[in-house]
């Protein structure tokens, strides 16, 4: 950190919203050791019981419903409104934590847990009331065809033309509590890292690709991001 940076990403995974009460997928008490992640997040697992994946989401939704943004979220607006520089976040995380906290410039490049779409008309909604496989859609009423607008292992991200630019023109280069095991989002760091950002990651333990981080900084990111930001305020 000995310069001042003209373009951040951020990009973010579940560890980043730990703190607010939100099961991580991996790791002791993750989401994917109670369920098969090919069984509720795969469109193969879609296809085949729809019943329970939409189970699934209905009861994640109560949960991220509750969870509040923690001190991490909340410093990500404090360096938007403090730093002059372009901050984008790019998150895995299908809760809207960031949104909450005042964040900016957020691409949900996985998928957001309030919507919903219909695979009949296309038509994407805002929905928080549990949905089932005889729930019609709001649009066409057609009955059986929505789901959740959740990227599935086996569809395509999110923005990503956009992902894509921000990527290769950022100069400094965040990761927030993701364990950079699931590609795409696993490779962003390489992209950076290629363009020459300088590249750190807040974590609680190894990544699987660690090795593209010039710095690892271990443990809470409620208390480890915002004292970066701070350095980083101090050093403009
Ligand atoms: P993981 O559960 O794989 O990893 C969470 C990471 O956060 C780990 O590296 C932890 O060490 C770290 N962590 C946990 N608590 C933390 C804290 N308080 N502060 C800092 N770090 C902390 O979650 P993701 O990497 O986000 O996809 O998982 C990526 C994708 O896998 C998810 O978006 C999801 C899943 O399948 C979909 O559902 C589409």
């Amino acid at each position: 950190m000995n310069k001042s940076y003209q373009n951040i990403v951020i990009l973010t995974g579940a560890g980043i919203s730990a703190e607010s009460g939100l099961a991580t997928f991996r790791g002791a008490n993750g989401l994917w050791n109670n369920y098969n992640v090919q069984d509720v997040a795969s469109v193969e697992g879609f296809a085949r019981n729809p019943t329970l994946v939409h189970q699934f989401y209905n009861e994640l939704r109560p949960e991220i419903l509750k969870a509040k943004p923690n001190a991490a979220h909340l410093a990500i607006t404090k360096l938007q409104k403090e730093y002059a520089a372009n901050v984008s976040i790019i998150t895995q995380n299908v809760d809207t934590l960031h949104e909450q906290a005042g964040n900016e410039n957020v691409y949900h490049i996985h998928g957001q847990f309030d919507q919903y779409v219909c695979l009949n008309c296309g038509h994407i909604f805002h929905n928080l009331n549990d949905i089932t496989p005889q729930t019609p859609c709001p649009y066409c009423l057609v009955k059986g065809r929505l789901k959740p607008n959740i990227v599935f292992f086996g569809e395509n991200l999110l923005y990503m033309d956009k992902v894509e630019t921000l990527l290769e023109t950022c100069d400094l280069f965040l990761s927030i509590g993701t364990s950079g095991t699931v590609f795409p989002a696993a490779n962003f760091v390489q992209i950076a890292k290629k363009n020459k950002a300088e590249t750190y990651e807040f974590t609680l333990e190894e990544t699987s690709n660690n090795f593209f981080f010039d710095h690892h900084i271990y443990g809470k990111a409620g208390e480890t991001f915002p004292d970066f930001v701070l350095e980083l305020l101090k050093r403009t």
